[in-house]
């Protein structure tokens, strides 16, 4: 009797102590994030006040040229009047040497280039900014997931671009009372963890719709898919089966916990070989929970 009274006190202890891991390691993740989000938050304003007067001094840096190119124009016509021949030669000369015609086209293709570049950046700036919403502290707000959705695929963009393509799949979803950032790390993991599965070259679908109350995010990739023996075992924390330094084995136990926080669920259905889906439930409405 009294050993398995003393069996039972130590199978609990056992589950408290596997608990008590789980929310420490969940914390620790947590800080990892938002102290990566607070630099990237840093990065992304120091490098936008440079960024906005290149811009803008791009733009009038086009007009300039743009008029010195119409002076020079109106010279060439003029040329035909200079009476001295020696003269005429020289500036003959000079266009061909510098290539004037050349030059006028290359820059306009230069300019152009150059603002595709910083609106590039402005983006990538932007997106960082909206992914680790520096501008709202981070309070539960209606937001729009499709949004969150398309700034963190902006930025795992790198990650995944060589490996699949990304199609959208949005259907009409009302906003959702969320944790935006949170649940954009969410997204970023699975989104990832699909990149990750495919070996070759293959596709992630990202879907977006409504059932009654909830609304239902999808990530879906043609990847190699989850053995059957794994699938309860993928989000405990640190369960991974990638090598050393590719995976921690946290990204779903804390995605996990992040959907508990919104009283959401994750689901996953996965065929060896075939690929896996990841699908998120959320209420519209969060409920403060007692
Ligand atoms: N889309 C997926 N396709 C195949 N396996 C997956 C997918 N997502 C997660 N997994 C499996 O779940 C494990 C745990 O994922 P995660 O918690 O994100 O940790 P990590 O990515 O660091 O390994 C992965 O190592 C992998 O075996
Ligand atoms: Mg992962």
């Amino acid at each position: 009797m009294a050993e398995d009274d003393l069996r039972k006190s130590h199978d609990e202890l056992e589950a408290i102590n596997r608990q008590l891991e789980e929310a420490h390691n969940q914390l620790l993740q947590s800080e990892k994030m938002a102290s990566i989000g607070q630099l990237a938050a840093g990065v992304a304003h120091e490098i936008n006040n440079p960024i906005g007067y290149v811009y803008s001094n791009l733009g009038t840096l086009e007009k300039y040229v743009q008029d010195v190119f119409s002076m020079i124009d109106s010279y060439e016509q003029a040329e035909g009047m200079i009476a001295d021949q020696e003269m005429r030669n020289q500036l003959q000369e000079a266009r061909k040497k510098l290539d004037i015609a050349f030059l006028k086209e290359d820059l306009r293709a230069l300019m152009s280039e150059s603002k595709d570049g910083i609106t590039r950046v402005k983006n990538i700036v932007q997106n960082l900014k909206d992914f680790s919403h520096v501008d709202t502290t981070d309070e539960w707000h209606f937001a729009d997931l499709r949004m969150g959705l398309d700034s963190t695929l902006n930025i795992v963009n790198n990650e995944i671009k060589y490996k699949a393509d990304v199609v959208r799949e949005y259907g009409d979803i009302p906003d959702v009372e969320c944790l935006p950032s949170q649940l954009n790390q969410v997204f970023m993991n699975l989104l990832v963890n699909a990149a990750h599965a495919i070996e070759e070259r293959g596709t992630i679908t990202v879907r977006t719709g409504q059932q009654g109350d909830e609304v239902w995010v999808e990530v879906a990739d043609t990847g190699k898919g989850i053995a059957p023996e794994n699938l309860k075992r993928i989000f405990d924390p640190f369960f991974t089966t990638k090598p050393v330094g590719k995976g921690t084995g946290l990204g779903l136990s804390l995605s996990f916990g992040i959907m508990r926080k919104h009283n959401g669920r994750i689901e996953v259905q996965s065929e060896a070989g075939k690929g896996t889906a990841f699908t998120l439930w959320l209420p519209v409405k969060h409920q403060v929970q007692e």
